[in-house]
């Protein structure tokens, strides 16, 4: 079974939830639930009774837990428990190497001859794998994980296993990651203490619960190398003080993947707000493509076959999930998996934010390599300081629907001429196919519906692509077709107005992987008309053709391509 995580949650509120989807589905996530968010932070409500305030509670060897006032809100996390025993949560600690790959060993911190026995190889670096909610280590994507961060080199895979803890009650089981963040932070600085492992060396990966889980351990290990959080859980963790979830304090590099944060009125179970250096916000962070159920007859069907509890929880995976399938991908994959820095995704698609330059925080890599993003090169500063800077900061990227998920970004910009014959703006839908000499691709230049186009104006727009054209781009071709919507009178284009395109110029851009050294690192390619005029005329329904050598020339031959 996989990552049902937040299944219970669903199941309580999946009705509610439902509810409040069919009455705001047509409006803005983002909105509603700020606006929820930002009015709870003004009532300043006493809870009239906290359970457990402030008492405290020790395990052993592992230290104690408290439960502060700091811990509670009327709204973001109105109950706190102390966690289950540890005998009933039963962390373990399952080793995995290149010379087990498949069978684990079980190492334990209380029991030297356990790891002195094993695998583990305190010279090569560790990562360790947490689940989340109603999850365990036998879900399909943690062997998917271990086996391909085993292949990528040659190190100490260790996957935590608290399936005792993260049972269907969600409270119970957000208290008991606290427990299980000592185990695992005690079980770290054991290592390094007795083996004397290199904390630098040591990266936990987290889902979920599991990157609070990663927080709270990291709190405790002195100078921790990472912490990758995979969708960070977002009730009882948004918006609550920094020790209470996952925090860039936790580790000297958290680099985060937000794919599930519309907010949890709308089944969105990953954190929106940044937790990390490095927060990346594929294709917004709040819906991936592919999950959208009102594209997915599946759901429906879904439903009344299985009832409103599977729906939701197929619902509420798909997006949750996506971040752990990003991550694994990028491990050995050869697409980078680029993200911009950017005020907002809006800025991103219109090509504000098509920068990457070295040493800068203009841009980061997404996943697995996200250490060695370009940012981080520069050898002036120190990589602490540049991170320190990226905080708050949110990185943007477009990803496909399905696999391969990482896809290239290409930002394509149209230069639109303003012959006295042109209408002053047009509206309808493009269509290009570039070509190089690497191969050809076809992008809707306008994915999100009609456009509406200034004549004289120059749009751009960041599409992503899977395929490398590797930036030489010989010849564009582009497809115009105006679009009249009878209902909209000011749209109508009959006999007395003009619904061509003029395009003076395209260019299309694509970014190399910056290295050390190199200084800027875009791939950059303008085409012009191959026409007599220094600008396409292209009817509705028409096509043009751009070529690379058609720029700064006036054309003398009569192969106007022009239909
Ligand atoms: C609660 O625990 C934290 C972390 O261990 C500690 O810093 C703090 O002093 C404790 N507070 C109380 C009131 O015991
Ligand atoms: C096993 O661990 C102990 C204590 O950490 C250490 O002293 C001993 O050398 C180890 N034995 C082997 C075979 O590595
Ligand atoms: C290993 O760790 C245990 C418990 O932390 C400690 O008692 C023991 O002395 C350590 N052994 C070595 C060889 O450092």
């Amino acid at each position: 079974m996989c990552c049902w995580e937040t299944r219970a949650f669903a199941l309580r509120h999946s009705l509610a939830a439902f509810v409040v989807l069919l009455f705001f589905k047509k409006a803005d996530a983002g909105i509603l639930d700020s606006l929820v968010w930002a009015r709870s932070d003004k009532i300043d409500v006493t809870i009239p009774w906290l359970p457990f305030e402030n008492e405290n509670r020790c395990y052993d060897e592992l230290g104690c837990l408290n439960i502060t006032r700091s811990w509670y809100h009327l709204i973001h996390r109105p109950f706190n428990v102390f966690p289950l025993p540890r005998s009933v949560i039963n962390t373990r600690f399952i080793l995995y190497t290149r010379l087990n790959p498949t069978e684990g060993q079980l190492v334990r911190a209380q029991d030297d001859k356990s790891i002195n026995r094993s695998n583990f190889d305190p010279k090569k670096k560790t990562k360790f794998i947490i689940h989340g909610f109603i999850d365990t280590p036998l879900s399909n994507w943690v062997g998917d994980m271990r086996d391909e961060l085993i292949k990528a080199d040659d190190m100490n895979v260790i996957v935590v296993d608290w399936a005792g803890g993260s049972l269907p009650l969600y409270t119970q089981a957000t208290a008991n990651t606290r427990l299980v963040g000592l185990e695992l932070g005690y079980f770290i600085n054991h290592i390094i203490k007795n083996y004397t492992v290199d904390p630098a060396d040591v990266h936990i990966i987290g889902h979920s619960l599991g990157a609070h889980t990663a927080g709270y351990a990291g709190a405790l290990v002195k100078g921790l190398g990472r912490i990758t959080g995979l969708d960070p859980a977002e009730p009882y963790f948004q918006n609550m003080p920094s020790h209470v979830r996952l925090d860039p304090s936790d580790a000297e590099l958290v680099d985060v993947i937000h794919t599930d944060g519309k907010g949890i009125f709308f089944l969105g179970y990953g954190m929106s707000q940044p937790c990390g250096h490095l927060d990346f916000y594929p294709n917004n962070g709040k819906e991936q493509p592919g999950c959208d159920i009102t594209q997915t007859p599946l759901v429906p069907l879904t439903l009344i076959r299985d009832g409103l509890e599977e729906a939701s929880r197929v619902l509420v995976a798909c997006n949750h999930v996506r971040a752990i399938k990003l991550f694994t991908d990028s491990i050995n994959g050869r697409c980078p998996y680029l993200a911009h820095q950017c005020k907002s995704y809006q800025h991103f698609l219109t090509g504000k934010c098509f920068t990457c330059k070295p040493g800068s925080q203009s841009c980061a890599l997404m996943g697995y390599h996200a250490d060695s993003s370009p940012g981080l090169l520069d050898n002036e500063v120190s990589p602490s300081t540049k991170l320190q800077d990226a905080v708050g900061n949110k990185y943007f990227t477009s990803t496909g629907r399905e696999y391969p998920y990482c896809h290239r970004l290409y930002r394509v910009s149209l230069e639109l001429a303003k012959p006295p014959t042109a209408e002053i703006w047009v509206q309808g839908f493009i269509k290009a196919k570039l070509h190089s000499p690497q191969g050809v691709i076809h992008m809707d230049l306008t994915p999100s519906g009609d456009m509406k186009l200034e004549h004289g104006s120059t749009y751009s727009m960041v599409l992503s692509h899977p395929a490398d054209l590797g930036g030489n781009i010989k010849k564009v071709e582009l497809n115009w077709e105006y679009d009249m919507n009878v209902l909209e009178p000011r749209t109508l284009c009959l006999f007395w107005c003009n619904d061509h395109l003029y395009v003076k110029s395209v260019a299309v851009e694509e970014m190399e992987m910056p290295g050390r050294g190199k200084r800027d690192a875009k791939f950059s390619s303008k085409l012009c008309a191959r026409s007599k005029r220094d600008y396409a005329d292209i009817a509705n329904r028409g096509r043009a053709v751009f070529v690379s050598d058609g720029c700064c020339r006036q054309y003398n031959t009569s192969s106007d391509k022009l239909s």
